[in-house]
């Protein structure tokens, strides 16, 4: 087998083409992980404590990250990336603190967190061109106060309590109100 200088120039620019494909980035976040992401951090147990109410003042998502609709492209964007970087703060959160525990600490199910943080890292990668958002990072001053509050031993279990509560929401305002912009298994 010959190949002419031709062909061959052809089938390099082939592959470098699917690699160009393969080393993209993706920006989707698929539904339905979105939703079992959601369900298990409902179901880590315990309700949130009275006593953390005194905190709200600290830790007060801006709720208007999200977009007012999600009508168009950059709409749509915004909202996953508002998905994305709650996610991503999350994470950074766990690696970077224990979890309070003991009398007065945080009694979540060790198994059902674990998958969470599971699905948590399957988000982040599968969404991680969103990280590129040009809009300003209006989540950037709530996670330091998170961080704060997570930080002091005597607020830390308040501060995860607080930061549980508002991930949540995030993920069960997205599903509701945003959820054309996911993407839908079998459909792409
Ligand atoms: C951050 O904490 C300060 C009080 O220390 C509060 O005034 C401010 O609203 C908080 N911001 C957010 C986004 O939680
Ligand atoms: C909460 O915010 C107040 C100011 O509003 C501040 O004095 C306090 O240190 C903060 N608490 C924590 C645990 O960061």
């Amino acid at each position: 087998l010959t190949l002419s200088p031709h062909l061959l120039c052809v089938l390099l620019q082939l592959c470098s083409l699917q690699l160009l494909v393969v080393a993209m980035p993706t920006c989707r976040l698929l539904e339905d992980v979105v939703l079992n992401t959601h369900h298990l951090l409902r179901d880590l147990g315990g309700a949130f404590p009275v006593q953390c109410l005194k905190y709200n003042i600290n830790i007060s998502f801006p709720d208007s990250a999200f977009p007012a609709s999600t009508a168009n492209h950059p709409q749509c964007r915004q909202a996953l990336w508002v998905v994305y970087e709650t996610l991503r703060e999350t994470q950074l959160l766990f690696e970077d603190f224990e979890l309070p525990v003991g009398e007065g600490g945080v009694s979540w199910d060790r198994k059902k967190l674990s998958s969470f943080q599971n699905l948590q890292d399957r988000l982040l990668e599968e969404g991680s061109c969103l990280s590129t958002n040009k809009t300003p990072d209006v989540l950037s001053p709530y996670f330091s106060n998170v961080t704060a509050v997570v930080q002091q031993q005597g607020s830390a279990a308040c501060g995860w309590m607080a930061l549980r509560r508002d991930v949540l929401w995030v993920l069960k305002t997205a599903l509701r109100e945003h959820h054309s912009c996911f993407t839908r298994r079998g459909r792409h």
